[in-house]
């Protein structure tokens, strides 16, 4: 059995049209593995491409494809305007977790964000992950009933508002 590259050999690419059958097998086996897990991850994401608001990189290794994938869609906060997404869904092969594909792929994501000069990136997930990148528990903000420290935030701006987060409609949908 070939041994998983190290992080090394590790490219972060934009997705194409040809990595989307990958990127729903890796969101599946990832997400198969979490108790808390929806099952709709995989269709988010589609659902986020075919809406045309999906930002997505893949980790592409010389040896085994396509291992990971992060995803950025646009969402709202109280009564922000524009400049805020959402990160997540985000997956790694389990074969090539714990070699610092997700993290990458994390300040890939974020790379970009202050690159287009965005306000500041939300998530739902572990804070004992996500606090490494900067990631902070959200006081006043919400989503359903989530909140901190679950709900966390990057602020790219000093004033960031407060108040129920929503993300986009196809985002939502493939949640139902
Ligand atoms: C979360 C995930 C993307 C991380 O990818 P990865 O390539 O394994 O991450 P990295 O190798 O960059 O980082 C590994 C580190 O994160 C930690 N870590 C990974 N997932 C974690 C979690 N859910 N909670 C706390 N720590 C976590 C590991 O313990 C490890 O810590 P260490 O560096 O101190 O040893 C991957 O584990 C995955 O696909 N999980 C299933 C899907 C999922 O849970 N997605 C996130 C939903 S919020």
């Amino acid at each position: 059995m070939a041994t998983p590259a190290g992080v090394d050999e590790i490219c972060i690419r934009i997705e194409r049209p040809d990595d989307v059958a990958t990127i729903q097998r890796i969101t599946g086996q990832a997400f198969a593995q979490v108790a808390h897990a929806s099952g709709s991850e995989a269709r988010i994401i589609d659902s986020l491409r075919e809406a045309g608001v999906l930002l997505s990189w893949v980790a592409e290794s010389a040896e085994g494809g396509v291992v990971g994938q992060v995803s950025l869609s646009p969402v709202w906060i109280g009564d922000s305007s524009e400049g805020w997404f959402g990160l997540g869904p985000i997956a790694v092969d389990p074969q090539y977790q714990r070699r610092g594909v997700g993290s990458r792929l994390v300040e890939t994501a974020m790379s970009y964000l202050r690159s287009i000069g965005a306000c500041g990136c939300i998530l739902i997930g572990d804070p004992g992950w996500y606090r490494r990148f900067g990631f902070l528990p959200a006081p006043d903000m919400h989503f359903a009933e989530v909140s901190a420290p679950w709900l966390m935030v990057l602020p790219f701006v000093e004033d960031w508002p407060r108040g129920e987060v929503h993300y986009h409609p196809a985002f939502m949908s493939a949640l139902a």
